[in-house]
């Protein structure tokens, strides 16, 4: 009962891997590399390097570590820079999809967790989105996971394929200090860089219709999201009814300047944020209830704040 993991070196990947490793369900990794490490992978567990993209090898890999199920994190993340990469971001993230769905088909693979995205909602003008919040992506990266979903939601109709699609939050923290989320473009490295290498950090924009002024999101901690992979692998394997799509969030809002306080208490360096103008593209606030994935997917905010804050910081300083 192998289960590939795509992009299972990187950030949240490796995650993944070592919580199907916690409970003793072999793994199998197929990453190309492009933003991950290899030494993310952990010793025993294969590495194939390779794209999503190549039907051939993902189809070999398949049959030759009888996989029972995928979980889809491969892709391109960057929202922002989808913008100016758009046939990129469509090619990485939904013919990458369309690849995998037919090397599983291939090889008779009947089982996928997707990785989605908060970015699916746009700026949704409510307080909490839910899974019947309506869909508005507002950037190729978003379209791109939410025309992921519906790819399973189409090859399922065609054919016997059982799935869900998470869509994450803002994810931040580590379960281990050697895995370091080490995106150029997200806040919790971009302040702990800024503070590592004796810069203010900033926030962009301090005049949202906030309490604070400053955006609110929706943050969740790394190990608590890879143990839901795990209980929605589970629940497939078993034949459980899964709904087509779950929210991982926390139900709780934290603006950046709250951020930037637990920022300062997490490292111990006093500092004063600078102000920025306001990036094109951010929502004022988006928070999300995790409910449907707390009863179907064992979703719990395992940790702290403070927490997410401190192993960000151990991993950002053992790097
Ligand atoms: N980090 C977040 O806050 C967040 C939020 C919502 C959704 N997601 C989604 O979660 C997934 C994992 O994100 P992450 O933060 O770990 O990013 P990451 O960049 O660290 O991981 C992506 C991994 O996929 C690999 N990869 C990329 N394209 C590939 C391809 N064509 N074939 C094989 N491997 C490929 C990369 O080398 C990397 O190891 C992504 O799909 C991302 O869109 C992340």
């Amino acid at each position: 009962m192998t289960w590939m993991v795509t992009g299972g070196a990187g950030y949240i990947g490796s995650h993944v891997v070592r919580a199907f490793q916690e409970v003793g369900i072999p793994t199998v990794v197929l990453d190309d590399l492009s933003s991950g490490h290899e030494e993310f992978v952990p010793a025993g567990v294969p590495l194939v390097r390779g794209s999503v993209l190549d039907t051939a090898l993902v189809a070999d890999t398949l049959r030759g570590h009888r996989v029972t199920g995928v979980v889809h994190l491969a892709g391109f993340k960057y929202a922002g820079v989808s913008v100016q990469r758009p046939l990129h971001t469509y090619e990485q993230n939904v013919t990458g999809t369309a690849h995998l769905l037919a090397a599983m088909a291939e090889a008779d693979v009947t089982r996928i967790v997707f990785s989605s995205s908060a970015a699916v909602y746009g700026t949704p003008d409510v307080d909490l989105v839910t899974e019947d919040t309506p869909t508005a992506p507002e950037s190729p990266y978003g379209e791109s996971k939410l025309i992921g979903e519906w790819l399973l939601r189409d090859q399922a109709a065609a054919t016997e394929l059982h799935h869900t699609s998470l869509r994450y939050f803002n994810v931040v923290g580590s379960g281990t200090p050697e895995l370091a989320d080490t995106s150029p473009h997200n806040l919790f490295p971009l302040v702990l860089d800024a503070l590592a290498e004796g810069r203010t950090p900033r926030i962009n924009g301090d005049d949202y219709s906030t309490p604070d002024g400053t955006c609110v999101r929706d943050y969740v901690h790394v190990a608590d999201l890879a143990t839901s992979h795990v209980a929605a692998a589970r629940a497939l394997t078993e034949g459980r009814e899964l709904r087509r799509v779950y929210n991982l969030g926390s139900g709780d809002g934290v603006s950046v300047r709250e951020i930037m306080t637990a920022m300062a208490a997490g490292t111990g360096i006093d500092f004063e944020p600078e102000v920025a103008p306001r990036r094109a593209g951010d929502p004022a606030r988006i928070v999300a209830s995790g409910e449907a994935a707390a009863r179907d997917l064992d979703w719990r905010m395992r940790h702290s704040l403070t927490e997410m804050v401190s192993s960000a910081w151990q991993a950002r300083q053992a790097r």
